[in-house]
């Protein structure tokens, strides 16, 4: 419970409109429970003998009091129910800021299903508590103030016999409630993975069908629905059982009544409308009684749906600009990087609620990055090559602030990432990921991505660099034609140029390629890659570095770093390192041998 007094500002901060419902309410339930007196009343003097006019005002008086316990009852409703929407955005606003702004190892290692879930379901119950929760706890909790006030005004004895079988219902609604919260938390995790299989079957449709797996996925997903259903149900199920449970309570009360409060008319010591007042209450007191079960079920759901939310709220942004922030200027910037060592599992350890980490995590344990020394001058063309795994898309991360680097590790222009403004880095370094996105708009838009304002000259240039004219022609509509979702109308050569052309527009004094040319011929590759580095001559000096597979395409570069298992092995230009015994001529001989058969 200590989560709730941590998110209880979300709710005291609403304490106007509350203490406004809350007026509201105490009057509407202070009507409620006044008409049964009033009815006691009326059969009183009924039995007395009472006229025709008194009887028809005491008609008139529970009209006048129905009607305006229900205007009352409305408003304490909107009162408290607009607070509880309030509480809803509010925590949205919370956690889309906190997520936008965590680090991608915090997604590497979480599931979207999973975040969803916590972003619709558990703010719903957050809520659920603000809102309807608050107004059912206080209505009962005012329900019984009152009532208890009227009945102990006609008679304390009676109340007391009245509160007998108390007991007896407490100790069985307690049990109702720990099976409730163990159905509600089991529904929940199943609920989580049950939107993980959606949301992966629909992003990678295109890898279920070509694995003929719809059936097994359809199946996959049943059966998790299945189980969510099942928790749903036995939650619903049990919680039903309150009703009788809480109903056997009101009849037990009801039989006390009679037989001790029949004694005590017959006695003389009590009126029938007394009595059947009293009834009324016992009656009136039932309702609220059944929504305490809820009440208290609503309350176990928010708090498990705050700790989750909470999880995300308090995991760590770990990259972020710093206080007091360094230029790096406009000019060509130099990329240096000094004794780099990384390990992913490190860094995800900062989000230990969130992430499920176990031992068959083993990549993230060994370094992605070990001892890592590299130096591409300004406006200098670099090239990375080594064996698939080995950290080159890491080393690129490294160079973005994308992971979480040690200080005084990485610098540009001379100035250490860690204390550069997010924003200008963005600005100052291009970079075209391994795996492109494209959105499903046209050619153009994408590749103005970065730079909406840019011109047609300007798209056209950046798109014949990136070697796409020829390609162009052939699309219906030119720059203009539309692309399918994630560019799936595109062959996959094409989507990487059109990302490559995107990065070439802004401009930026780095650019970084991630073997973002592998899907075009070698002979294509190396062409875009020197007329990349002929305009970055002229461009006052971009300086470039290439992550490549083929050896072909890179060796033009004034320096090539091997890379091999995070570490560094070799670096130097292409005729010095095929002198060396080593990766670098095992891969060009290799891939020469290659490129000759296919020749024949
Ligand atoms: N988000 C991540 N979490 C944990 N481990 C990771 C993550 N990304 C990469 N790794 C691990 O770090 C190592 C280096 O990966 P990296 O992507 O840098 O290799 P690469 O050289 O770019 O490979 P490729 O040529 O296949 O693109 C690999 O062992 C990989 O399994
Ligand atoms: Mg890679």
């Amino acid at each position: 419970m200590d989560i709730l007094k941590r998110y209880l500002f979300l709710y005291t901060r609403h304490r106007g409109p509350y203490f406004l419902g809350a007026v509201f309410l105490i009057a509407t339930n202070a009507i409620a429970l006044a008409i049964p007196r009033v009815f006691g009343w009326a059969i009183d003097d009924l039995e007395a003998g009472a006229t025709r006019g008194l009887i028809l005002s005491y008609a008139g008086a529970i009209v006048v009091l129905a009607v305006f316990q229900t205007v009352m009852r409305v408003g304490s409703r909107i009162f408290v129910l607009s607070v509880s929407r309030r509480i809803d955005y509010e925590m949205k606003g919370m956690l889309h800021k906190r997520l936008i702004h965590l680090a991608p190892s915090f997604f590497a290692a979480t599931n979207t299903g999973d975040l969803m879930s916590r972003m619709t379901n558990d703010v719903m119950l957050v809520r659920a508590l603000g809102g309807p929760g608050v107004l059912y706890f206080f209505n009962a909790f005012v329900m019984y103030a009152l009532g208890l006030a009227y009945m102990v005004s006609i008679s304390w004895r009676l109340t007391l016999v009245v509160f007998l079988p108390l007991p007896i219902v407490a100790v069985l609604v307690r049990i109702l409630v720990h099976r409730v919260r163990d159905y509600v938390t089991r529904a929940r995790i199943a609920l989580s993975d049950l939107n993980t299989i959606v949301q992966e079957n629909l992003s990678g449709v295109m890898v279920v069908k070509s694995f003929a797996l719809e059936e097994a996925q359809n199946l996959r997903f049943e059966n998790q629905s299945a189980t969510y259903m099942d928790f749903g149900l036995r939650e619903a199920w049990t919680r039903a059982q309150m009703i009788p449970v809480v109903g056997l309570g009101g009849g037990l009360a009801a039989v006390v009544v009679i037989g001790f409060g029949g004694r005590m008319v017959s006695a003389g010591d009590l009126s029938i409308g007394d009595l059947v007042a009293v009834m009324s209450y016992v009656g009136v007191m039932v309702m609220p009684t059944v929504a305490l079960g809820w009440i208290l079920s609503l309350v176990q759901r928010g708090a498990a749906a705050l700790e989750r939310l909470d999880e995300v709220l308090v995991a760590p942004v770990t990259i972020s600009s710093p206080d007091s922030a360094r230029p790096i200027g406009d000019g060509p910037l130099s990329v240096v990087i000094k004794g780099l060592n990384f390990r992913y599992d490190d860094h995800l350890r900062n989000y230990g609620g969130i992430l499920k980490l176990d031992e068959t995590f083993e990549s993230g344990r060994r370094h992605a990055l070990h001892k890592i020394d590299f130096v591409a001058k300004e406006g200098g063309y670099v090239a990375i090559v080594g064996r698939v795994g080995s950290g080159k898309s890491t080393l690129l991360k490294a160079i973005q602030h994308l992971i979480e680097v040690p200080e005084g590790s990485v610098f540009l222009g001379g100035v250490d990432v860690v204390e550069v403004e997010l924003d200008e880095l963005r600005q100052r370094v291009g970079f075209v990921p391994q795996d492109d996105f494209l959105f499903s708009t046209t050619v153009f838009d994408n590749i103005a991505y970065g730079q909406p304002d840019a011109s047609r000259g300007e798209v056209d240039t950046a798109a014949q660099i990136a070697g796409l004219l020829v390609d162009l022609e052939c699309l219906p509509d030119g720059l203009d034609t539309v692309v399918g979702e994630r560019g799936a109308t595109l062959s996959g050569g094409q989507r990487q140029r059109v990302a490559v052309a995107r990065a070439i527009l802004i401009d930026s004094p780095i650019l970084l390629l991630d073997n973002a040319l592998s899907n075009v011929d070698a002979e294509t590759e190396r062409k875009i890659l020197d007329g990349l580095r002929a305009n970055a001559a002229s461009n006052a000096g971009r300086t470039l570095v290439v992550v490549s597979n083929r050896i072909g395409a890179i060796q033009d570069a004034d320096h090539i770093y091997v890379m091999d298992e995070g570490r560094v092995v070799n670096h130097g230009s292409h005729a010095q390192l095929i002198q060396r015994p080593g990766l670098y001529a095992d891969m060009f001989e290799q891939q020469r041998l290659s490129a000759e058969l296919e020749k024949l």
